[in-house]
Formats: structure tokens, sequence, C-alpha cells
């Protein structure tokens, strides 16, 4: 980076306040049907040195063509750099990040996040506003869609992977994207799940829970960061000095770039910290704020912020410095037209496919299955395939559907039929998602009486998750449940593929459906995958990332609660529970069947103590108990008993695979450090304290599912 610091101090001295506040600027394209377009007035604004990046651009030739106006037409010809919102694929779509995170596999995480980045640096992109890392408890909120769940070490997982993956090992190579960590932070606990709405976490809650996967992107080195909209006990985090300057930057080191969120500079003022544009664009750029999106409040604010004395010229030129020298770690100094589509070969379209079904069966969580009832290992001579999500192959693309198209997924339908070429298959939608019309309800019911088999494809559209998508009430929208009580009562096996970006709160659905498969949104291959998995192609092996409750009185539930002086006791009035309904959720985080059963026995430890920087193994025994192969997923808890403050009952701190035949045993090795037992001091420091810790180990966050050993823990602090 030598040469480009020298060529980055060159370009500083020559720019004007304006040209250096134009670097600052980042401005969206038309997001038309027909795709992207630079609109007229943003390129007089390119052309005068007033624009620094673009987001929503893509498509090879436009692209270039914008560049090219950037770099020939502009005094200075510094490059542009184009974001999109590329959070589950780019023209090739894969699962939905939360159904991705059942997966709990980060080599599968990582090469979707390539192949999304090398689709979207072959659109001619260079950064990607994800991953998305808000640790999110509450399945009201629609961005739970876009969360990893509950879990902050999993969320810390799959930080490090898709950083990886997105960045690759050169953030200049022509495949490359840079990755943006979001939303910094705890955009998750929004009050009762409500969009935008405010949040106040305890700074235990913050450095504990919701920090910690940002701490992971920016040590895998993610380029970028973007803060959340929301505040955090009343200071917005696009103003959040105490957060991003002094805590990200200065205590973690991150020197990339911090977008803002789209206009959010601007919503300072309905916030209610800045009295107008020229005090909102002076707190966040003091807070480290480097780029405006969308407000064009610092174009519009800093001239006067600076003259006021808000802001100094050093401070604006930092921002400028880092955002250039985003720009040249992209490798747009050297070749701003890098990104170029390779050619995308019948090949490598292929395999792009592949891996997105590869993601979606490893996605599907099986929730229930009654007697056994899938797999449905011979095809039945007549199925009926029913309900509103049975054949809409848009709404495979789930929220933030990149570049993707509708018309390129496979719907169940298709999936079913071509997995199943001689059965008879009818379908009919009976109702539509979100309607009051129940008049197809009957004929759909015919067709269950009819068939062999029924599967039913229920649940909520696309655009009811992702941003803006809060639901108070998240069951079954429109008439559904209405479809579904009919197709269950015709007398014939139900299997329900349930389709969602959040938990849906059908406690009835899971009592009285043979078989339920929680599909989220899969994508590309979304059909394929389901079919490999009801037919028994693929055996599920995917497992809640997130707690499944049955009642939305139980929200924010999650298996991390901390223990309480007053432990539920039916008998006594005075103990911590509900009056009307069990603590309990319907289903534990990590739960997820097999067609295949796994016994867990002998769990070990390799040394009696844990010493600050040393390891420990942690072995199981895991047997494939059932008759067909399987690849259980194998979890390890940790808990601190007793401890100087109060510590959750359980914490996940690592994850393995057994891939097993029928009979067989594989000793499993997990590894648990004694920094992984650390947690925040009073000081806020990672503290490890001296003394026995639990260590359990098995398929779910669930008592009852866990084998149990101990270590002690030999240490006063630990190093960071
Ligand atoms: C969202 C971000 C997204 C940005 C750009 C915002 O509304 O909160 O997650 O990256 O838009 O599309």
């Amino acid at each position: 980076m030598k040469g480009h610091d020298a060529r980055i101090e060159g370009l500083l001295g020559a720019m004007t306040l304006e040209e250096k506040i134009g670097q600052l600027n980042m401005l969206t394209a038309d997001l038309a049907v027909t795709g992207p377009g630079m609109p007229a007035d943003y390129m007089a604004e390119l052309k005068a040195g007033r624009l620094g990046s673009m987001l929503n651009l893509y498509g090879i030739d436009l692209m270039r063509q914008v560049q090219r106006v950037a770099v020939e037409e502009t005094r200075l010809g510094i490059p542009l750099f184009f974001g999109f919102d590329v959070i589950h694929g780019h023209r090739t779509i894969f699962p939905i990040p939360l159904a991705e995170a059942a997966a709990f596999d980060p080599e599968l995480w990582e090469k979707t996040a390539r192949i999304a980045a090398v689709e979207a640096a072959a659109d001619g992109l260079t950064l990607t506003f994800a991953p998305m890392l808000d640790v999110a408890r509450d399945p009201r909120w629609g961005r739970i869609a876009e969360s990893a769940g509950e879990d902050p070490w999993l969320t810390a997982r799959v930080a490090e992977a898709k950083v990886r993956g997105f960045q690759g090992k050169d953030l200049a190579a022509q495949d490359a994207v840079a990755a943006t960590a979001k939303h910094l932070a705890a955009y998750g606990a929004v009050l009762a799940g409500r969009e935008y709405a405010q949040v106040d976490v305890s700074e235990r809650a913050l450095h504990e829970i919701y920090l910690p996967p940002f701490r992971a992107a920016v040590a895998a080195g993610t380029a970028a960061i973007m803060p959340a909209f929301n505040d955090i006990a009343g200071v917005p985090l696009t103003a959040h000095a105490g957060v991003l300057r002094d805590l990200v930057r200065a205590r973690w080191g991150f020197d990339g770039v911090m977008i803002s969120d789209y206009n959010a500079i601007a919503e300072l003022i309905p916030h209610g910290v800045a009295a107008d544009l020229v005090e909102a664009a002076a707190l966040a750029l003091k807070a480290g704020v480097d780029i405006d999106m969308m407000a064009t409040a610092y174009k519009r604010g800093l001239p006067a912020a600076l003259q006021r004395g808000l802001v100094t010229l050093a401070e604006i030129d930092a921002c400028v410095r880092r955002v250039l020298a985003l720009k040249a770690r992209l490798g747009l100094f050297d070749d701003p037209y890098r990104r170029r589509a390779p050619v995308m070969t019948a090949e490598r379209i292929a395999s792009h496919r592949h891996a997105a079904r590869e993601a979606a069966r490893r996605s599907i969580v099986l929730m229930t299955n009654r007697g056994g009832a899938l797999p449905v290992a011979s095809a039945p001579a007549r199925v009926a395939v029913l309900g509103p999500l049975a054949d809409i192959a848009e709404e495979m693309l789930g929220p933030w559907s990149g570049a993707g198209r509708g018309e390129e997924m496979v719907s169940y339908l298709a999936g079913l039929r071509q997995a199943w070429p001689r059965s008879r298959i009818d379908h009919a939608r009976g109702v539509e998602i979100e309607s009051d019309d129940t008049s197809g309800i009957p004929a759909a019911f015919d067709l269950a009486r009819q068939a062999d088999l029924v599967i039913l494809c229920v649940g909520e559209a696309r655009w009811m998750s992702g941003e803006g998508g809060s639901r108070a009430r998240p069951g079954l929208p429109g008439r559904q449940a209405a479809l579904a009580d009919a197709v269950l009562g015709a007398g014939k096996p139900v299997i329900v593929l349930l389709t969602s970006g959040r938990p849906l709160l059908v406690p009835w659905l899971f009592e009285r459906a043979e078989a339920v498969l929680a599909v989220w949104y899969l994508g590309s291959e979304a059909g394929h995958a389901v079919a490999d998995v009801i037919t028994g192609c693929f055996n599920p092996s995917a497992r809640l990332p997130v707690t499944w409750p049955v009642e939305v009185g139980q929200i924010p539930i999650f298996y991390a609660r901390l223990p309480t002086g007053r432990p539920i006791d039916p008998s006594f009035r005075y103990s911590s529970k509900y009056l009307d309904m069990a603590n309990e959720p319907l289903f534990a985080f990590g739960h997820g069947l097999s067609y295949t059963r796994f016994d867990y026995a002998n769990l070990s430890t390799s040394a009696p103590e844990l010493r600050a920087g040393e390891s420990i193994a942690v072995e199981v025994d895991v047997t494939n108990a059932g008759a067909v192969a399987g690849t259980e997923t194998i979890l390890l808890f940790v808990r601190d008993p007793v401890a100087s403050i109060s510590r959750p009952v359980l914490e996940l701190r690592g994850m393995a695979k057994a891939t097993l035949a029928p009979g067989e045993r594989r000793s499993v090795r997990l590894t648990l450090a004694a920094e992984a037992l650390a947690f925040p001091g009073p000081d806020l420091q990672p503290r490890l304290e001296p003394g026995e810790i639990e260590i359990f180990v098995g398929p779910a966050a669930r008592a009852d599912a866990l084998l149990k050993t101990k270590a002690r823990v030999v240490a006063s602090t630990a190093k960071r």
C-alpha cells in the first residue's frame, strides 16, 4: 500500500473541499423494473466531483459507462466504487441467512459468499452490504430473516466465513468484493420487534451479545462497517462516537470505512439529536461515519459545519483518506474496470446452481416427522401439492434478492414434478397468501381426498420479512389456516412445507401434520432441494439457529438466558413462569430431526484443567443408531455455574459435523479454548474467572438432550 499512500496524499492535496465531500457522498441508482439506471442529475454530480460511490447500480455495461465518466470526465479521475445488497447470492440465490445459519457449517457459508462475490464482481460490483450480523431474538422483527439467528457465537462464525468468502484472499482480485458488517449494533433488540424502534440494552448485553459478531468481522478483515439505524439508550448509532470511534476504531483497530445506512445521517434530526443537517453531518462525521448513503447530509451540511467549527478539516480528510484507501485496496486505481464479466460459462453457472441446491438441502430443518412419514422413498401414485406457495417461483427468492430473477427459481411443485415424473401430481392454491377469499378451499380439499400424499405449501410472502417486515402476529397470513384445517381433515398424510423468514407461530399445524419442514426461503434451487429431502435422496441435517416459540407472549425467547433466583416450580406461584402456558418453546435452539438417530456417549475432556491461552479437547462418541446414513450436527455448550456475575444457563462454544453410515460410531473431537469462557468483567474487558465450568455436548439446547462433564479454569485474567 506504500505507493498508494503517496497517491492518496497527492490526491488529498489536490482536492477542493467540495471534491473531498464528494468522495463521502454515496447515491443510489434508479431501480426500475427493467433493471438499474443512472439518474441524469447524478451524472452531473459525478462530473462535478460530488459523488464518490454508488449503490444499487449493477450490470457491467452500465457500470463501465459510469466508471468511465468518473475516470475520464472528472477533474481528478478518481474511480467510483459500487455497492449492492448481495445478501444471500447475486444472480444465483442461496437460502436466506437465517436458513443458511441452520446448516451450522462455516465452509458452506464461505462458499456461498464466494460464489455471490464472483457473480457480483462479474456484474461490476465492488462492495456488498453484507454480512448482516445482528443477533436476533425476536421473530416479530422481519430482519431476523437476514440474520444468523439468536446466538452471538454462531453469528461470529458466520461473520468470519462471510468476510472470507466475499473478500477472498486479495481484495484487489477481479472476483473480490468488499464486505460490510452491518448493522452496528443491537438493531436486533428493537423494542417489541418493531422496525426502526428504540433500543435499550445494557452495556453488558452490548458487549456480550451484540458486539462479538462485529469484533469477529473486524478480526477477519471486513473492509467496511455500517452503523445501524437505531439508537442505544438514546444515542443513535450513526452518531455514536462511543461505539464507532472509541471502541471499534480506537480499541479494535478497525481502519476500514464506515458507511451510514440509507438516509441515516439525515434521520438524526427526527431521532431528536440534531437540529438540522449541519448538526447531523457534524455528529456523524465526528462519530466516525465516512460515507453518507443517500442523505446528502455531508454535501449540504459539512461546509457549514466546518465554518461553524463543529468539525475540522482534518476530520474530513481522515474520512476521505479512508475512502480512497478502500478504493486502492479494491485495486480501482490500478484498473477501475477490473471487475468485468468473466465468461459465465454454462459449466460455471451449473456449478453455482449445484452449490445452491446443496446449500438449500442443508438449510431445510425437519421439524416434525410423525411415524416416519418422511422420507417418501417410492413415488406415490397420486400427490396433491396444495397451497399458495406451492408454485410461485419468485417467492423462492426471499427478501433481498440481489440480481436474482424469479423465473430462474425452481418452485416446490416444479421440483416435485421432476422428482416424481411418473406420479400424477395435482396442484391447487386453495387460497392466496394474503386474502380473505376462501372459495378455492373445496377444490383443494377434493384433491387432498383423492391423493395418496398431500404436500401443503403455506407460509409468508417474501415481502413479509426483511426490512420493514415486522409482524405483531407472526402466524399464517390470510386464510391459510382455514386451508390447512380443511386439508388436514381430508384423512390423508399431510407433509407441510412451511415457508417463512422467521419462526412462524403455528403450534396447531405442527401438532396435526404428519411432518413439517421449515423451508424458509431456499433460493434458486428450492424445489429441487425440497424434493431431495422429501424423497430421501438427502437426509436432513439442519438445526434451528433460533428458538421457536409457541406464543407471541413468550417473545423474546432464547436459550442463553440467565438463571433466576426462583426457577420454575409448577406448584409454586412465586416462581418464574406464566400462569397460562409453559415457559418452554415449541422447539429449542438446535432442534432438527434426521431420518436416522444418533446416540451420544462417553463425553470426556483431554485435561481436567484449562489455563488462559490454552485449549482442551472435548471428545464424545457419536453413533448412527438408525438404518440410513446421515450427518449429525454436534453442539458444544458451556456454563459457568458460579461466577462474579450470573452467567447464562448455556452458551454455545463449539460445533462439529459427523457423517456416519448406519451403525457407525465415531469419536468426535471439539476444541474448547479458555478464552471462550471469558466474559466482560466490570470494566467490560474479557475476564476469565477461575473455578469449575460445565461442558455440555449434544444436538440442541435442551437439558435432556445433552451430556455433561466438567473442567476447571485455572487463571485470573484472559489475554485479549
Ligand atoms: C438497509 C441496509 C441496506 C441499505 C442499502 C437500508 O435500508 O437497512 O441493510 O444495506 O438500505 O440498500
